[in-house]
């Protein structure tokens, strides 16, 4: 029997509970919401103000996809071209995201199927200002041979799946990062705020998404 049930959170959006670790994959309060405001508002937008050109984005656990959506949606909508690489130790099947109710929230369909039917493995352009990259595969192995603006941390909590969040990936993480680069995630716990500082970024607490109090957002410091 699949571990994975889809549930509705409070802004009408899917998300999905993995009932072995007892976890949803968004929060509660709202997939799109959570989606919009971690990812693309405190991260994506905050990039793109302060840094001009193409995007470079690296997110930890693709899972439904949805801030990879988000993001093709923004830069459709903002013609900014962005570069996305997505890691997912494990690709959800095609019938639970055809469940998913994304398009019905947020339009754009042909942009949905593009993602999940692009091939894993090889950078795939999607259109003039996306193009795709994901790779199946534990973060763990994770050898990037690029640089990176824009980190999505979007591994399950801290507290249910541990070995995401060890001080060796987050230093893993920001070595793929370029100078300005942003890293982002909705966990807003303080030995992750530590850990961060001491792999050498600079942390800001900032306002959670609807329902969550906190979110954490930690850049490179530019040396130069
Ligand atoms: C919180 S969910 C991600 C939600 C996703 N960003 C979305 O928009 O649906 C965490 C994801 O990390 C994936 N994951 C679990 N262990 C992993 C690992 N070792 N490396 C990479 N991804 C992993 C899970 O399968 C799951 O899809």
């Amino acid at each position: 029997m699949s571990p994975l049930k889809i549930i509705k959170t409070e802004d009408g959006s899917h998300s999905l509970y993995n009932q072995e670790l007892n976890e949803t994959y968004h929060s509660f309060h709202g997939a799109v919401n959570e989606s919009n405001h971690v990812f693309i508002k405190m991260g994506l937008e905050h990039w793109t103000a302060n840094n001009k050109g193409p995007c470079r984005i690296l997110e930890v656990g693709m899972g439904t996809g949805l801030n990879v959506f988000m993001s093709a949606i923004w830069a459709i909508q903002n013609k900014v071209v962005l570069d996305v690489t997505t890691l997912e130790a494990f690709p959800l099947d095609p019938k639970t995201i055809a469940s998913l109710n994304y398009t019905e929230k947020l339009g754009f369909a042909e942009v949905f199927d593009k993602i999940h039917q692009s091939p894993w493995g090889q950078p795939v352009v999607l259109n003039n200002c996306f193009t795709l990259h994901k790779i199946q595969d534990q973060i763990q192995n994770f050898k990037s041979t690029a640089f990176y603006d824009l980190v999505f941390f979007d591994a399950f909590a801290p507290n249910k799946q541990p070995e995401m969040w060890t001080i060796e990936i987050l230093q893993m993480l920001a070595d793929t990062m370029n100078e300005n680069g942003v890293f982002v995630t909705y966990c807003a716990k303080g030995q992750l705020k530590r850990d961060l500082k001491s792999v050498g970024l600079e942390v800001t607490t900032l306002p959670g998404p609807p329902g969550k109090k906190e979110m954490v957002r930690a850049c490179k410091k530019d040396n130069g």
